[in-house]
């Protein structure tokens, strides 16, 4: 029996990169899609390194509903579509709201037209940004949690995007869908062949704190140290990017083979392990042994103060879990910054 193929749009992301790895592992074809509005075409010549094979590549723009129709003849044997592709820095998107609603949606709504057509699964890239600041006795948070009003145009999209995923699936009794809401991803891929790689003055945390161990940036400033937290610093869930790869895979697996599985389902995807900034910073001196200059200023604006996951669904049903140690992660996140700088 010939392999299913995987749309894996976004490919030349940061979790999509690392995901057709996965997914070309495990034995899928894939074919990705890219505009390049947040990457570089050398990704795919890390990924090729890697693979030891190029993988089948468009570069096209997922809003284009020419493109998408083409690519979905071009590979008629495309079973399903990991959906990555979105702007996704929170500032810009409350800077020009537009940009996000355009791009976010536009391309989503390609994607369910064509999976529709082509009788086809989605999975994905939702957030945990749609729970907004859980409540604490809500943590660690569960699917079943509320959502909360997004924070940012950027959070809006994602939710949007699962609104309309939920719609279409009551509408459209052909598409399955699995909504992963990710923590924070964070690291590289052990080969440091490919990895995360922000564009400008990165706003995460561990691009930052990569960056600054380099000597790009003169030192890391910590946001807030008053929060009402054991170390007074903000609480996030880090989930090694290459777990959180694997994930992916398992939703395809179980939307292509498990015929009973429900045609809508939502997963958290996090370690299950709340980890401050503070310790964060700690771990990755420690770990690295190098010196990371930083020092404490005020509260960023539309943080909230501490959220984690509770994966046990996924673990239940997809048979994840995230499992590579911390050390490890940080390990990864310093060698590929240093690969990227030619740091020896
Ligand atoms: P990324 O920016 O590295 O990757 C997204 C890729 O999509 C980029 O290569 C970009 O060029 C491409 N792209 C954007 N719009 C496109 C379009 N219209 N057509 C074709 N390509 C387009 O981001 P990432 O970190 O890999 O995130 C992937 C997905 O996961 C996004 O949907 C993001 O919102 C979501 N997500 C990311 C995080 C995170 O912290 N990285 C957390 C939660 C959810
Ligand atoms: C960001 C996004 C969120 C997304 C999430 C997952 C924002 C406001 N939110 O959240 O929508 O779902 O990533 O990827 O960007 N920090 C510092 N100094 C820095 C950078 C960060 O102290 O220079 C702190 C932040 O205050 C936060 C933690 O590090 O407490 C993590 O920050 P970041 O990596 O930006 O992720 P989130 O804020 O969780």
């Amino acid at each position: 029996m010939s392999k299913a193929r995987v749309l894996v749009t976004g490919a030349a992301g940061y979790i999509g990169s690392h995901t057709i790895v996965e997914l070309v592992k495990a034995g899928y074809n894939v074919v990705g899609i890219d505009n390049f509005s947040n990457s570089k075409p050398s990704v795919l010549d890390g990924i090729a390194a890697i693979l030891s094979e190029r993988i089948p590549f468009v570069e096209g723009d997922c809003c284009d509903t020419a493109t998408m129709e083409k690519l979905f003849r071009d590979y008629d044997d495309i079973a399903a579509t990991i959906h990555f592709a979105a702007h996704k820095a929170v500032g810009e998107s409350v800077r020009e709201p537009v940009k996000y609603f355009r791009n976010n949606i536009s391309s989503l709504l390609n994607v369910v037209q064509m999976s529709v057509a082509k009788g086809t699964s989605i999975v994905f890239s939702s957030s945990c940004t749609v729970y907004g600041e859980p409540d604490p006795e809500n943590l660690p948070i569960s699917e079943t949690a509320p959502r909360k009003s997004a924070e940012s145009p950027y959070g809006r999209t994602k939710q949007f995007c699962e609104d309309i995923l939920e719609d279409s699936v009551k509408a459209y009794p052909n598409l399955k869908v699995t909504l992963l809401r990710y923590f924070n991803p964070i690291g590289a891929h052990p080969s440091a062949l490919i990895g995360e790689m922000p564009g400008g003055v990165p706003e995460n945390l561990v691009p930052y704190i990569t960056q600054t161990a380099a000597g790009i940036r003169s030192e890391l400033k910590i946001f807030g140290k008053d929060y009402p937290t054991p170390d007074g610093t903000c609480i996030r869930d880090y989930i090694y990017v290459c777990d959180l790869a694997r994930a992916h895979v398992a939703a395809v697996d179980r939307m292509l083979k498990d015929k009973d599985a429900p045609r809508i389902d939502v997963f958290n995807l996090g370690t299950g392990r709340g980890l401050s900034v503070k310790e964060l910073v700690d771990a990755f001196i420690s770990v690295n042994k190098v010196a990371l200059p930083f020092s404490y200023t005020d509260r960023r604006n539309g943080d909230i103060v501490q959220v984690w996951a509770d994966p046990t669904k996924a673990e239940k049903i997809l048979g994840w879990k995230a499992d590579t140690p911390l050390d490890q992660i940080l390990k990864s996140a310093w060698e590929w910054e240093k690969k990227v700088r030619n740091i020896q």
